[in-house]
Parts: structure tokens; C-alpha cells; sequence
């Protein structure tokens, strides 16, 4: 059995944390889909379009990761994938009541798409693109942080460079 795995996510920007979770997933699972949510209240810092390329680009050398958006319910997007899991990253306990409740939510909407947590590596325990977003915004050091082409696509944002 063959399965198809999707990790959904605002990826604005994609992170380290992000692409060490995507490694992961990609040893565990036959396929997997990074599905950048389209229909997000808060303002972007960065399209869906160029949210697109800094993961593919991030994620070339996977092959059986590909990088999608969506818009609506997620697990409707998961079903019409026909992909049976959903991957998110759990980094604190702090993480754990939001994603516990929107994992219950999913598996009430559907019973037949499972939600897996997974762990990232410690040394990214604390980094969220909300902060590197803040620290780039105000000419912090975000080297490690995000892959270089993130990296320049962020000082050139903040025109940092
Ligand atoms: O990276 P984020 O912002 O924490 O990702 C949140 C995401 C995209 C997983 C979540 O907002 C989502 O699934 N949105 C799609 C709409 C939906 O299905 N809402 C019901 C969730 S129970």
C-alpha cells in the first residue's frame, strides 16, 4: 500500500524547521505534499507564488516530495489528493493544544484521513517564520535559519540589501 502524505502550512516563509520535517516525512512516506494554504486571513509576507519556489526550490532534491496551494477545508483537500495523512510539526508543548483540537476537528470532518505529529530536530525547537520574519524585519541575523535563497529573498523584502 502505497501512502500519500500532506503537510499543509502557511510556509510564509518556509523555514529550516520546515524542510527538516519535509526530510523526514519523505524517508517515512511514499509521497508527500506540501499544500500551502491559499485563503489565509492574516497578510502574507510572501505570494503563494513565491512561497511555491522558495519550497521547490528547497525541496529539489526529494523526489517524492511536490509543493501544491489550496484553498477551502483541508481535509476535502487531502481526500481529492487522495491522500490518507496529514503531517504537522509539533516543536513545544505549546504547540500541542492548537494542533491536538485541529487534528480532532479534521478526523471529525473526516474519519478517513489520519493526522501524524512530528518532531523536528531540537536545534529548531524555537524557530517559527513569524520570528524570523521579525528579526529579518528589523536587520537581525537569520543565517541557519532559512535556506539561502530565503535568506536573500528576505533582506531584499525589507530592502536589507
Ligand atoms: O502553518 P499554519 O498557519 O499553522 O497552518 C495552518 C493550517 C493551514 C494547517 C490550517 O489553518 C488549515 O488547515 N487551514 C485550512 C482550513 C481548514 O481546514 N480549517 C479547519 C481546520 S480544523
Amino acid at each position: 500500500m502505497s501512502i500519500r502524505a500532506v503537510y499543509p502550512g502557511s510556509f510564509d516563509p518556509v523555514t529550516n524547521g520546515h524542510i527538516d520535517l519535509i526530510q523526514r516525512s519523505s524517508a517515512l512516506f511514499d509521497q508527500v505534499v506540501v499544500a500551502i494554504l491559499r485563503n489565509t486571513e492574516k497578510v502574507p509576507l510572501f505570494s503563494v507564488e513565491e512561497r511555491t519556489e522558495m519550497l521547490e526550490e528547497a525541496t529539489r532534491g526529494l523526489k517524492n516530495v511536490s509543493v501544491t496551494s489550496f484553498a477551502g477545508l483541508l481535509v476535502d483537500y487531502v481526500e481529492q489528493l487522495k491522500a490518507s495523512v496529514i503531517i504537522r510539526g509539533i516543536r513545544a508543548v505549546s504547540d500541542y493544544e492548537y494542533e491536538l483540537q485541529m487534528a480532532l476537528m479534521n478526523r471529525r470532518l473526516s474519519n478517513r484521513v489520519e493526522t501524524v505529529f512530528m518532531l523536528p530536530a531540537e536545534s529548531y525547537s524555537f524557530l517559527s517564520s513569524k520570528l524570523v520574519k521579525e528579526i529579518a524585519a528589523l536587520g537581525g541575523a537569520i543565517h541557519g535559519f532559512v535556506p539561502a535563497d530565503v535568506e536573500s529573498r528576505l533582506s531584499r523584502k525589507f530592502h536589507l540589501k
